[in-house]
């Protein structure tokens, strides 16, 4: 299992590029179920994520190759079995993207109940729901969502909560189903917006891209298409945090900033200077960054995918901040790893007290989960000597070639495997 050799205390210099967007390329990958013509996708990210959903599509039959670094091809002209395992469901939550398109163009699938996972329950009941209402014939046996439908029908959904992957399962299986499909409280995330402009182009109707009342109107037939996948917001985040908490001077090139408002606010109030010029973002800092409080919600609110990330600075930071977790009951798991590197944080329920301290200590600590990951290279980059971040694995399945991209900036980060 690989682990990170953190040596911290090196300001950030110099200019890196911005990836494809993890959450938007998923669903974009997924949403290939819904024509038998060829689907070309660019500016995919190279992460584990996406290896497990090409096995996840390759594994029904669905025809998936690489073009040069970032490109994928993929065909699903038939495909053998419309089934996700639970092998793969459990590595992988978005795998539950595939059970909307199945249905939607097959009329069958069986995809495994994700279990809990490190961040909380995550049941997938709004998904469910919203299939039902469109008329699919859903029972759960032996840990599978088993779905069937001769053909889906349009239906007025109203979700309990905002879902991301629920409003995409739906607006998926909308756009091939009989007739206009409302989607209420539907979420407005970026990785939202860009699928359903993918959709666009495969022939769907969709009105209401980007406001919460989305409205398809389903087709007889989706067709093939090219499709660039937009740049993380996450990504870019995570590296304008880590510059945050170190100092120093960068360029993010190939970002999407219109995506990124919530936290730009959030490094702005901290003493980040960021000048945005079209796909291209200078973040300086100078000193210590200023305690910034936040509270997570849906888009445009600030991302519960940031959380992890700013609480690293806040703990390098002058004051204390207030972190407010609301979309998922267990995200502080990276708040016991951060305490082992010095960070003075106490949690009350779904409030994390964070007094920042004018430096971190090295120490061996432990990812848990993709975010968290993400949140203690920042800490680690910040403190005063060497950390060693285990497990790894959690930071590959979301950040593409982070090593390189951080050592780029001027940062000493080694990955040793054992
Ligand atoms: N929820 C339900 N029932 C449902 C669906 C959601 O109770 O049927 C609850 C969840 O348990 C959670 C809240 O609603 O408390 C919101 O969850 P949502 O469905 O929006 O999350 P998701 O679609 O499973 C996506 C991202 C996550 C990101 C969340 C929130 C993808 C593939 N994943 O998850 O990304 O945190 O939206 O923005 O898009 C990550 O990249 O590290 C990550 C976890």
């Amino acid at each position: 299992m690989d682990s990170f050799l953190v040596r911290g205390g090196n300001p950030l210099h110099g200019e890196v590029s911005v990836s494809g967007a993890k959450n938007a390329a998923l669903p974009i990958l997924c949403a290939s179920l819904l024509t038998a013509d060829p689907v070309r996708v660019g500016n995919v990210p190279r992460l584990r994520d996406i290896n497990t959903c090409l096995r996840l599509l390759g594994s029904m039959g669905v025809q998936c190759f690489w073009h040069g670094e970032n490109e994928l091809a993929l065909r699903a002209e038939e495909i053998s079995e419309p089934i996700a395992s639970y092998d793969l469901v459990k590595t992988m939550r978005a795998s539950i993207l595939v059970l909307g398109p199945l249905v939607a163009r097959f009329g069958e699938a069986s995809v495994s109940l994700p279990g809990g996972c490190a961040i909380g329950q995550r049941p997938v009941d709004q998904h469910i729901k919203g299939l039902q209402a469109m008329g699919a014939e859903i029972h759960i046996e032996k840990g599978y969502i088993h779905a069937k439908a001769k053909r889906l029908k349009g239906a007025r959904i109203v979700t309990d909560m905002v879902t991301v992957t629920g409003t995409e399962n739906l607006m998926m299986a909308a756009a091939l189903a009989d007739g206009t499909t409302v989607i209420e409280n539907a979420a407005r995330e970026p990785e939202v917006v860009d699928l359903a402009k993918m959709l666009l182009k495969m022939g769907a109707q969709i009105e209401g891209i980007g406001t919460d009342t989305i409205t398809v109107q389903g087709v007889d037939k989706l067709n093939g298409c090219d499709y660039t996948v937009m740049p993380d917001r996450i990504e870019a985040g995570t590296f304008l945090c880590a510059v945050a908490a170190c100092g120093g001077d960068i360029v993010l090139n190939n970002a999407d900033a219109p995506s990124m408002d919530a936290t730009l606010e959030k490094l702005r109030a901290a003493g980040l200077s960021i000048d945005v010029e079209g796909q291209r973002v200078r973040a300086r800092m100078a000193g210590r960054p200023k305690a910034v409080g936040a509270r997570t919600a849906p888009f445009p609110g600030f991302a519960t995918d940031m959380q992890a990330q700013l609480m690293a600075v806040n703990c390098v930071a002058d004051g204390t901040a207030v972190i407010n977790e609301t979309i998922f009951e267990n995200r502080f798991m990276h708040v016991q790893e951060l305490v082992r590197l010095g960070a003075h944080i106490e949690i009350e329920g779904h409030t994390a007290i964070v007094k920042g301290v004018p430096q971190l200590d090295g120490a061996t600590v432990m990812a848990t989960d993709l975010r968290a990951s993400a949140g203690l290279v920042i800490a680690a980059l910040a403190a005063k000597d060497e950390t060693r971040i285990d497990r790894i694995y959690h930071l590959d399945r979301g950040y593409d070639r982070m090593e390189e991209k951080l050592r780029k900036l001027g940062a000493d980060v080694k990955r040793v495997s054992e």
